[in-house]
């Protein structure tokens, strides 16, 4: 079975592409390689022995998009990764994220809203909750004002599919929202390469560690939590890539007769603090992190953390690795990249 996957080389469409050609799909890349590197393929061959098409082109181009389902009229599910996540870039640059990781969006859904079936995932974040007022956050809760362009286009995204799904009735379709993806393949052929500095706390820790930046800022402790800082639900993006085959799997055998569209969250159920984490990976790296702590970062809730019953029960699918094992992983591809 064909799948295509748009942003297959990035931090968490490369993880996905491994997992699903271990689970024996033919898988084709589509990425700009705007934020990746066709270097990449190298690594998931290493790991599966296998090679995924790759074609290089951005979606932004209708043209191109439309000659490619053309070229491949046997894709029987498409996972759509490729999208703009740097949260400032978005507010300083909003059209620049509407137009990128909205059109490319449409361009795909028109595509498969002609077929007569189709099955879609789509990447999104735990973002849409904002500030939860409950938390464990269920897939009920309610979707906040968005923080950012970046967090908008990721709600209007899902009300796109949505609504699509309701007159496409030959169209499926999952988002699956993520909360903090971390870590890398045990391998370490593969992991997060982040270009320029680090916004994300994890890439920052081990950038630190290994010498490429003088301190880590601890954005906060003045929160309300049990240490001060913020919590959030770090998974391993090995774990989310397997929740993609998993919901993948549901839309193929059509597990659900009720409704062609569905939402869950993907995260481990357990929230850490920033100084917790920074506890574990001081704990597998074997050593001291040069950290200090600053002012609130805008933008920043104080606590987010997944009820995954959903997931668990309808998927099947439960998040498998401990924060030590995800920050081991993030070390271990962190050094393999500086050697
Ligand atoms: C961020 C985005 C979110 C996006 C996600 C994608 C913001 C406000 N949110 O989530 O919209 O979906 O990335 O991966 O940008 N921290 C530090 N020092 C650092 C970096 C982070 O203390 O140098 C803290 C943050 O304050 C936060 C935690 O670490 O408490 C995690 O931060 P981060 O990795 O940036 O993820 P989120 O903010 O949860």
């Amino acid at each position: 079975m064909k799948i295509l996957v748009t942003g297959g080389l990035g931090f968490i469409g490369s993880h996905t592409v491994v997992e699903l050609q271990n689970e024996g799909f033919e898988v084709v890349i589509i990425d700009n390689c705007s934020n990746s590197s066709p270097e990449v393929l190298q690594g998931i061959t290493k790991i599966t022995g296998k090679e995924p098409i790759f074609e290089q082109f951005d979606l932004r181009e209708k043209s191109k998009v439309q000659d490619f389902f053309k070229k491949h009229q046997d894709i029987s599910g498409v996972i759509h990764f490729a999208a703009s996540k740097a949260v400032g870039e978005s507010v300083e640059n909003p059209l620049l994220y509407y137009e990128n990781n909205l059109s490319t969006l449409i361009y795909l859904l028109q595509e498969l809203s002609g077929k007569t079936s189709a099955n879609f995932i789509f990447s999104s974040s735990c973002t849409v909750y904002g500030q939860a007022d409950e938390l464990p956050i269920t897939e009920n809760a309610p979707v906040k004002v968005a923080e950012s362009p970046y967090g908008n286009t990721k709600q209007i995204g899902e009300e796109i599919i949505r609504d699509t799904c309701n007159v496409s009735k030959n169209l499926n379709a999952i988002s699956l929202r993520y909360f903090n993806p971390i870590g890398a393949h045990p391998s370490a052929e593969i992991g997060e390469l982040p270009i320029g500095v680090p916004q994300n706390l994890v890439p920052y820790i081990t950038q630190t560690a290994i010498g490429l930046r003088e301190q880590l800022s601890v954005f906060g402790d003045d929160y309300p939590t049990s240490d001060g800082t913020c919590i959030r639900d770090y998974i391993h993006v090995v774990d989310l890539a397997k929740a993609h085959v998993v919901a993948l799997q549901r839309l193929i055998s059509s597990n659900n007769t009720n409704t062609n569209y569905e939402v869950f969250n993907v995260g481990t159920g357990t929230g850490s603090t920033v100084l917790e984490v920074i506890q574990s990976f001081e704990k597998v790296s074997n050593q001291k992190l040069n950290y200090k702590i600053v002012g609130r970062r805008e933008g920043d809730v104080t606590a987010a953390f997944a009820n995954t019953q959903k997931a668990n029960e309808e998927l099947g699918w439960k998040a498998k690795s401990t924060l030590d094992d995800s920050l081991g992983s993030a070390w271990k591809w962190e050094q393999k990249v500086r050697s």
